[in-house]
């Protein structure tokens, strides 16, 4: 694997070789109170964020150092980009500076794509850590990774992806991988916020959250993008909360072994009621956790592994 754009696209072969890396990382490391593995002494991974966030780029810090390699962090708001720098001049200065693999989390979509036109001559692997409304690949990763520990095998499970899907790069990336591993995907959203071309979509969708838990292996709840809506929020945030927040009434909907996710960071009590989000069958917390050997793994198959080049 040379980079790591999208997962629309993505060989579930491949997809399910970087989530057994990770399988097998976290059982190595269990328990161990030293965690540092040599497998990328000498490697530089530099994560370029042009958009806030606490879990991506703390996993992806914590997943580099814990593989020995170095680690930079850049973020746009104390780089020369506020001097006015372009996207592509930056990449090319972390790259020449010694960059094996650049991170990148940007508001546009297809910023990651670019980024891995321009690295191709150094040959720098790139990750998408998200792009505008287009993908998050290593969430979609790290929320299957926690769906097979809970659930096993994806195949003909049926998971619901809920709230915003428009603005979401989370339920994209979540729509193909999930998709590709064999689980049957419903989306329920109000019309408002559902993307133009759904129907092209490998999935379902529905407008009735009440109608679809009793039937679901996993709820995904995702995230009200209010700073992606210039033109305002329609539904209004209670009327929202009303229909598509995941409550402690509509937790009871649900079958007893469906798990509870959220990629977070978390509305509390609009998208997901707090005495939910705390529940034995949520696996919030454990998505963060299962994000750093997820992200291990991801760097492994970019940088160490027999088809890193390839
Ligand atoms: N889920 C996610 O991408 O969280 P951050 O924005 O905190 O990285």
């Amino acid at each position: 694997m040379k980079h790591l754009l999208a997962t629309d696209g993505l060989d579930p072969a491949l997809a399910t070789a970087v989530l057994d890396t990770a399988d097998e990382l976290k059982h190595t490391l269990l328990g161990r109170e030293v965690k540092k593995l040599p497998t990328l002494r000498g490697r530089t991974v530099i994560t370029l964020f042009y958009e806030n966030s606490t879990r991506t780029r703390v996993s992806f810090e914590i997943a580099g150092k814990w593989m020995s390699a170095d680690v930079v962090n850049v973020s746009a708001s104390s780089s020369s980009v506020n001097k006015g720098e372009s996207l592509r001049d930056t990449a090319l200065t972390l790259a020449a500076a010694g960059a094996d693999c650049v991170i990148v989390r940007h508001p546009a979509s297809g910023a990651a794509q670019r980024l891995a036109g321009w690295l191709a001559d150094p040959g720098t692997s790139v990750v998408n850590a998200g792009d505008g409304t287009h993908e998050h690949p290593t969430q979609a990763l790290l929320d299957a990774a926690t769906l097979r520990e809970r659930l096993g095998s994806l195949k003909d499970r049926r998971i619901a992806i809920v709230g915003d899907v428009l603005h979401s790069r989370v339920a994209r990336s979540n729509i193909h991988l999930l998709s590709a591993l064999g689980a049957e995907v419903v989306l329920v959203a109000p019309p408002t916020l559902l993307p133009y071309g759904v129907e092209s979509l490998p999935v379902t969708v529905s407008h009735d959250l009440d109608a679809e838990l009793p039937a679901v292996d996993a709820v995904m709840m995702l995230r009200v993008q209010a700073e992606r809506m210039h033109g305002g929020f329609f539904p209004s945030a209670r009327e929202y909360s009303i229909a598509y927040g995941l409550s402690e009434r509509r937790q009871k909907l649900l079958p007893d072994h469906a798990v509870v996710l959220h990629p977070g960071p978390m509305l509390r009590g609009m998208e997901i009621a707090s005495a939910v989000a705390d529940s034995p069958a949520s696996a919030i917390t454990e998505q963060v956790r299962n994000g750093v050997h997820v992200r291990m793994a991801v760097l492994y198959h970019l940088l160490a592994s027999e088809g890193a080049a390839a």
